[in-house]
């Protein structure tokens, strides 16, 4: 018999502090207008204070979460995180969680494909039911990356792309799918990855290339803080988030009618505006909230997902698209049946 990965909720948690492009043009030579006109980003999240760590975002998510899907803690048999700034260089992030909610002594597992984290994770998940080795799943995308931005003219490229903020879903193995329940869960996921793209968006350090690991000239030097080349990541992310359209699409026997929405990660409003006027779907079809967020890199997704049930715009039975790209470069798409 046939086994299904269903969605059950979603929730998110962004820090309360607000930064304006008006805040960032007291630190730096840019202003409301270019980044605006560049990204369509006004306003992004950056954590309160140092209390304020990836495992705790991510922790308030998933209390959402687990509440919204009327789970316990305890009920959760797999943890999957996907982060590219975790609180430690190693342990990961999910034994963290596994602490933090008071799950039992279960299997958790971090997940690196910065942006395309959410993607990735779904696909994962949807493996580990399919495989019948777990039946209810916690997935949490959480980033703090706030504070190793250059927050001066050096970094200014990056600085006023990044935010912090975390999603969480649930997500359950059902045997056999109601009638009511008929056709939902993940239908399908695609994923791709080119590591000659490894440089191009990198943060080198801390790091085991780097003879030394690291040094204090490095800090100086600004080593320390992500560095990309923004023009041949954003070629890449168009071509390859409409690949990944294209791909589903096809194998699926769907047409973009049919989708009722997409939700694309958050890098660039530009990026997804091409996206959309390709595939030829009305604005309506396409989720975004990068103007009060930003790029907050794996939790991108999982917090539109969230926005877009609360506003109703994302209803059960609805045909949704994820779309990503990001740093490896990675990138990918799930096709689910809310
Ligand atoms: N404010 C004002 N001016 C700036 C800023 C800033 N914050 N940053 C750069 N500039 C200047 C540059 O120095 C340059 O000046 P010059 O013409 O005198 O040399 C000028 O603005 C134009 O810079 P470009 O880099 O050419 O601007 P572009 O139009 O390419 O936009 C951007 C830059 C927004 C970064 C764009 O390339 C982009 O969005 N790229 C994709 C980002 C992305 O998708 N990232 C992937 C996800 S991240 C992840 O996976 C972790």
């Amino acid at each position: 018999m046939g086994i299904t990965a269903v969605i059950r909720s979603v929730s998110h948690h962004v820090p309360t502090r607000r930064v304006t492009n008006e805040d960032l043009s007291k630190l730096m030579e840019t202003s409301d207008e270019w980044i605006t006109e560049r990204t369509g980003i006004k306003e992004r999240r950056f954590i309160e204070d140092d209390s304020v760590t990836t495992s705790t975002l991510g922790e308030a998510a998933a209390r959402a979460a687990l509440e919204k899907a009327g789970w316990d803690a305890k009920d959760v048999d797999l943890i999957v995180v996907a982060t590219l700034s975790p609180d430690l260089y190693f342990p990961g992030v999910g034994v963290l969680l596994q602490q933090r909610l008071g799950c039992r002594t279960i299997p958790a597992l971090d997940i690196r494909a910065q942006c395309s984290g959410l993607v990735y994770g779904l696909s994962c998940v949807d493996g580990y039911i399919r495989s019948r080795q777990a039946k209810k799943v916690l997935l949490v995308c959480a980033e703090v990356q706030s504070p190793v931005l250059d927050l001066t003219n050096r970094g200014r490229d990056m600085a006023v792309l990044f935010g912090d903020g975390a999603g969480a879903l649930t997500i359950e193995a059902v045997e056999s799918l109601s009638a009511s329940e008929a056709g939902r869960g993940i239908i399908d996921s695609y994923l791709g990855s080119d590591g000659s793209g490894a440089e191009v968006l990198c943060m080198k350090l801390p790091g085991t290339a780097r003879p030394g690991f690291i040094k204090s000239s490095d800090i100086e030097e600004g080593l320390v803080h992500p560095k990309m080349d923004g023009k041949v990541v954003f070629k890449n992310a168009v071509t390859r988030l409409l690949e990944t359209a294209q791909v589903l699409l096809m194998r699926n026997k769907v047409t973009p009618d049919q989708i009722d929405l997409v939700v694309p990660h958050q890098a660039n409003l530009r990026i997804n505006e091409m996206v959309r006027q390709e595939l030829k779907l009305p604005p309506e079809k396409v989720f975004n909230n990068i103007q009060r967020y930003g790029n907050t890199t794996a939790a991108t997704i999982p917090i539109c997902l969230s926005e877009a049930v609360a506003e109703g715009r994302l209803k059960e039975g609805n045909l949704v698209l994820t779309l990503a790209f990001g740093a490896g470069f990675t990138w990918g798409g799930n096709l689910i049946r809310w």
